[in-house]
């Protein structure tokens, strides 16, 4: 009896041709995988595809609500953004891709896990890490890795194979989607002096077609989770699709920078998150309110330690559990209302306010009347805060020659 493989199977050409070479030249029995975090493809065409290809079954698992409930949305609590602008939105698909396959690999008695990513990139590194973590005892097959083929080589295998390629789209670039963004690499980009010709982008409008008006629109957060859109409450996967498009029209989230791979290659990507990052923004600007200085200052380091092993493909370890507790503990607060403008490609805070805000304008104020900031006690805080520096300057002549 041959052995069943679960392969992660996106419905497109390279994994179509993985599915019968993991038949023909490994033995296996296949089983493919589609899941779907946002943006599936055809699937019925896909599944066609795939049975075309000898696979045993064509299992399609809706994970959208999971992924931004317990991927998506700690990161977004965390605030992480890996080298200072991508969201993370690709590598956050991992780790759930990888416990989606061993579940499968289980339900159906497989021994062996199968994906195609290209053996230059992160995401097999996240898949392999996250596979062996959760299920140590299955094979894992890299068949892109192992089985590297052009696309007119792929073409030639699925007609010799007879694997129907309709609807299968020939694209000059590399792509991967998901409900948190998009990203592009491959082809012109591969040049990082290249402007991005239009046709990179599928979700943001060019700055020339975005409306003349803007949108000011309401997002509330509990605990740090936005729970509701100009005050209607969403499930996660309608929030965050309604941000995804009014940011997307106002041409927010486009992305273009060149970032360090864990397998030590720098790469031009572009992403589209225009979800991403008006959350982001307004997560922050909630943060501002609710938290100390103190808090915000260090979860700052944290955010970067987090983004980090999201990136690094380091989900499913002690390390994350041990921040994303200290995460979790910081959001208690983090509940209330800020008012985002969209406009011309930009996102902009107009408002905010908390349930347990830390600003108070009895402070704050320089109206005389409800001041409650007593301004006599300054001069001596401010005779004290500086002492350091002034017996310093006294002493070692700071300010005149340096000698
Ligand atoms: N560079 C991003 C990451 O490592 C995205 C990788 C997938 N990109 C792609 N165009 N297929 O997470």
């Amino acid at each position: 009896m041959p052995e069943t493989i679960v392969l992660a199977y996106s419905g497109g050409l390279d994994t179509s041709v993985a599915t019968k070479w993991l038949q023909e030249e490994k033995g296996y029995d296949v089983v493919c995988l589609m899941v779907d975090l946002g943006r599936l493809p055809d699937v019925p065409s896909a599944r066609e595809r795939g049975l075309s290809a000898g696979a045993k079954d064509v299992a399609v698992v809706d994970a959208r609500d999971d992924f931004l409930r317990y991927f998506v949305f700690p990161a977004l609590q965390a605030g992480a953004v890996y080298e200072g602008s991508y969201p993370l939105a690709t590598a956050l698909g991992r780790p759930l891709i990888a416990k989606l396959l061993v579940d499968k690999a289980r339900e159906v008695g497989a021994t062996a896990v199968a994906h195609g990513c290209t053996g230059k990139g992160n995401d097999q590194v996240r898949l392999d890490v996250g596979v062996n973590t959760l299920a140590p005892d299955l094979t894992i097959v890299g068949t892109t890795r192992e089985h590297s083929i052009s696309r007119d080589e792929a073409l030639e295998y699925a007609a010799k194979h007879s694997i129907s390629v309709r609807q299968t789209v020939a694209s000059p670039y590399s792509t991967d989607e998901n409900l948190w963004g998009r990203s592009v690499e491959a082809g012109v980009l591969e040049n990082p002096w290249n402007q991005p010709p239009e046709d990179v982008y599928e979700w943001t409008k060019p700055l020339d077609q975005t409306p003349a008006k803007p949108t000011v629109v309401e997002i509330r957060f509990e605990r740090g989770v936005p729970v509701a859109l100009d005050g209607e409450a969403l499930s996660p996967v309608e929030l965050v699709t309604r941000l995804s498009n009014l940011g997307g029209e106002h041409g927010i989230g486009r992305i273009d920078m060149v970032e360090n791979r864990l397998v030590g290659i720098k790469s031009r990507e572009i992403y589209e998150s225009p979800a991403a990052v008006i959350l982001l923004e307004a997560h922050r600007v909630l943060e501002e309110l609710t938290l100390s200085k103190q808090q915000v200052r260090f979860k700052n380091i944290v955010a970067q330690e987090y983004a980090d092993l999201i990136y690094n493909g380091q989900w499913f370890t002690a390390h994350h559990r041990d921040l994303s507790q200290y995460v979790a503990s910081t959001q208690r607060h983090v509940t209330g209302d800020v008012k985002m403008r969209l406009w011309h490609g930009t996102v902009m805070t107009v408002g905010r306010r908390a349930d347990r805000s830390l600003y108070s304008e009895a402070l704050a104020t320089y109206n005389k009347e409800g001041d409650l900031f007593d301004q006599s006690h300054a001069q001596g805080f401010i005779k004290l805060h500086g002492l350091q520096a002034q017996v310093q300057a006294q002493r070692q002549k700071i300010g005149r020659a340096h000698v």
